[in-house]
């Protein structure tokens, strides 16, 4: 392979000047499952992860392996450089004010109980309303839940109409009520439903409310950039975007996590500690407790710099090619029902359900194919209620997504039916 930065996709010296686009073909090099011969198509629950990222943690593993933050030696120093140095490419990506308000957390869960504990049990008071919708991930409504019992809160949900896009008539009902939290999801990992964000986050904020923006299905696929956005947190997970399990974003505007308690707490979060009482840290690591996923940290870093490299208007423009692509062909299916909106109000995610076939049985043939399909409630169990369905099958795209494997799934789709016929 030739030299290139660390970090650096194998394609970025082949993009063509000024054209948002890469060279799939040549990046799939830098995944090294893809010469299992498998179809990926389920990067909406977690993605794959090129040699760059495995790399850097390897490296870290071979090299500086210590821990971080406390030691006087060479190799903790060096841990404790790439693991802060993470924050500042993180804090790019989404254009943030400062590293201060990028909290590392496993994932987007965790990072939505943090809001949910630390700032929610401190703000959110008895006859209270939280507004979420009905699109919502598991993660961003079960927390809620039970803050809202707890305190006393009311949560109202907003519904969807039929082409499965919110229903934004009754966003703005909803806000008339002053709820004093809005929490919801980016882009939808069910149906793919890019939500007007911007627009909701807007009126949410002139209504009053605090706004969370659940960006799991957002910041791997499109340019995110939370002061535009104006909303007071965004949280987010590495495993979806190149990176490894175990380390996730919280983004959180400082002057509410200045004046939010810690969530977890011990080790590393604090100034002092005295048998009367314990100072904490400074953000953003009062909200860090304990031994951190170092390495799963420096894999995102580096994760965040292959998605650079590639450019997220390409990664954006390389999806909805691919999603145009899928969804024309499995429009083209008899008996096929597509859940959402058409391409240009979707990300790279399509859910759909075919006559006769339960998704799993789908899943189960697609993958002696070796094509990688979801099935299931996609953690969406309100959706699914609400679409009248137990489960959907769910193909999801990516930048290593090839059209091929597309054309792949739709034979499986249609070995499904000649079977169950
Ligand atoms: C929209 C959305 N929110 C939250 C999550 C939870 O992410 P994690 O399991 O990485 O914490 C997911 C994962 O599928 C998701 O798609």
């Amino acid at each position: 392979m030739a030299a290139r930065a660390q970090g650096a996709p194998n394609s970025s010296a082949g993009r063509a000047q000024g054209a948002p686009s890469f060279d799939v073909a040549t990046i799939r090099k830098d995944f090294p499952i893809f010469e299992t011969g498998i179809a990926y198509l389920d990067s909406a629950n977690t993605s794959q992860r090129p040699r760059q990222v495995t790399g850097a943690m390897m490296e870290y593993f071979e090299k500086f392996n210590s821990n971080i933050h406390r030691a006087a030696y060479h190799i903790a120093e060096e841990a404790t450089v790439r693991y802060e140095a993470t924050r500042e490419k993180v804090r790019d990506l989404i254009n943030a004010s400062s590293t201060k308000e990028i909290i590392y957390t496993r994932g987007t869960t965790e990072a939505i109980n943090l809001v949910a504990y630390s700032w929610g049990r401190k703000h959110i008071k008895q006859g209270d309303l939280i507004v979420l919708t009905i699109i919502e991930h598991h993660s961003n409504i079960v927390p809620w839940q039970i803050l809202a019992a707890e305190k006393g809160a009311t949560i109202e949900y907003v519904d969807i109409d039929e082409r499965g896009e919110l229903r934004l008539d009754q966003f703005h009902k909803l806000l008339e009520r002053s709820p004093k939290l809005v929490a919801f999801g980016q882009v939808s990992n069910a149906l793919g439903t890019i939500n007007p964000a911007m627009e909701m986050v807007a009126a949410a904020k002139a209504a009053g409310a605090t706004v969370l923006v659940d960006g799991a299905q957002g910041a791997p696929h499109q340019r995110v950039d939370v002061r535009a956005l104006g909303c007071d947190f965004y949280a987010f997970s590495g495993h979806k975007m190149l990176g490894p399990t175990g380390a996730g974003i919280l983004y959180g505007r400082r002057e509410l996590l200045e004046a939010m308690d810690p969530f977890m707490s011990g080790g590393d979060m604090i100034k002092a500690v005295h048998i009367e009482g314990t100072t904490y840290h400074d953000l953003p690591w009062k909200f860090e407790a304990g031994t951190q996923a170092i390495a799963e940290v420096i894999g995102l870093g580096a994760a965040v710099d292959y998605l650079s490299a590639l450019g997220m208007d390409a990664v954006r423009a390389h999806e909805r090619e691919i999603t145009e692509y899928a969804y024309e062909a499995l429009s083209d299916v008899e008996g096929l029902t597509l859940y959402g909106p058409p391409p240009s109000r979707r990300a790279g995610v399509i859910s759909f359900s075919l006559e006769g076939i339960h998704p799993h049985d789908l899943a189960t043939i697609a993958d002696r194919d070796q094509v990688c399909l979801r099935a299931g409630h996609h953690c969406a169990m309100p959706l699914m209620t609400r679409l009248g369905v137990a489960a959907t099958a769910r193909a999801s795209f990516y930048v290593y997504t090839q059209k091929d494997e597309v054309d792949r799934l739709v034979g499986s789709i249609k070995e499904a039916q000649r079977i169950f016929k």
